[in-house]
């Protein structure tokens, strides 16, 4: 049986965890990519992520390895790596063989996120992850309200839903007016609607929103929506458990409302409720589903063959 999807784990930058997950001092194992992983921020709020296995017997120092300042010590005969990877300590011994090194993968903390470079034949990264200004901004409710899910699909899949035009009306009834655009430019591919939907967030009438979307390579997108008096970010993490299962995590945060804090965040949870039906309303379709590398279109789909073309990038 072919796979569904003959695509492989595209490069790029993936979301890992958000920061919270991830205190001073603590170490978390991760499994993505076919592979494990063992995450951890130092003492001094620096985060890293690894190999999880160690190169002297293989234990797995996201269970029971210890931070020690910006260090990480193998929880089964104490060798100490630094924030590059590179074994420091033998306890036991005086000379650290040469080869004594855990690969360590480029991470970086944006927006409350940590993220990693995952290139399958190790290159370095070739683009960046983007600073969202609004996550700084005191006028924004932070941290961001969240669902996750595990879906038995591949990103290169979810991100073609973003442009998938027709499916908006068929799958989750919403009317798709004229005024979109879409552009595609090197790692970064950005969309724009505006929409007219009955939202119930803020009212029985419906209220004319304005989205724009980017998709920074296949792995993390961010949605920004005006209008409704209401401004919010969806940020989507879509990262790879293997070619075929992904987790999907989606934060919401919104500028807050004049009513404060709590009655923002009560507005957010409403509308992050609604997002969380719209993202469900995919995943029938999704684990299901074959890719057609030739598909049979008609004028009125979306830009699919010119976003397949984009996305070719991120395979090696
Ligand atoms: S297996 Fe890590 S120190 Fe021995
Ligand atoms: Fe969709």
């Amino acid at each position: 049986m072919e796979p569904r999807f003959p695509f492989g784990i595209p490069n790029g930058w993936y979301l890992m965890a958000y920061s919270d997950e991830v205190a001073a001092g603590q170490v978390l194992p991760l499994h993505y990519f076919e592979r494990d992983f063992v995450a951890f921020r130092g003492e001094s709020g620096s985060v890293a992520v690894f190999d999880a296995f160690c190169p002297h017997l293989g234990a797995h120092l996201g269970h029971g390895g210890r931070v020690v300042g910006d260090s990480l010590r193998c929880p089964f005969h104490g060798w100490r790596f630094d924030a590059a990877g590179d074994c420091v300590e033998i306890p036991y011994a005086a000379r650290i063989p040469s080869r004594a090194k855990l690969r360590a993968h480029p991470t970086v903390e944006r927006n409350g996120m940590i993220f990693t470079w995952w290139h399958e034949n190790g290159d370095a990264p070739n683009y960046d992850v983007p600073d969202i200004a609004e996550w700084h901004d005191e006028g924004f409710v932070t941290p961001w309200l969240r669902y996750e899910w595990t879906v038995k699909t591949h990103p290169q899949e979810m991100a073609e839903n973003g442009i998938d035009w027709p499916h908006f009306q068929s799958v989750h009834r919403m009317t798709m007016p004229e005024d979109r655009s879409h552009h595609f430019a090197e790692h970064v591919y950005t969309w724009s609607v505006g929409v007219s939907k009955d939202v119930s967030t803020l009212g029985d009438t419906p209220d004319d929103l304005f989205l724009a979307g980017e998709n920074w390579g296949l792995g993390y997108s961010f949605i920004r929506q005006t209008g409704n008096q209401f401004n919010t970010i969806i940020a989507t993490g879509m990262t790879p458990i293997d070619g075929e299962t992904l987790h999907m995590r989606m934060g919401v945060i919104g500028e807050k409302l004049d009513d404060g804090d709590e009655a923002t965040k009560q507005v957010l949870r409403t509308y992050i409720d609604e997002h969380r039906v719209v993202a469900e309303e995919d995943f029938p379709i999704f684990e299901n589903k074959r890719f057609r590398p030739q598909p049979l279109l008609c004028e009125e789909d979306g830009p699919i063959p010119e976003f397949r073309r984009w996305a070719a990038q991120f395979y090696s």
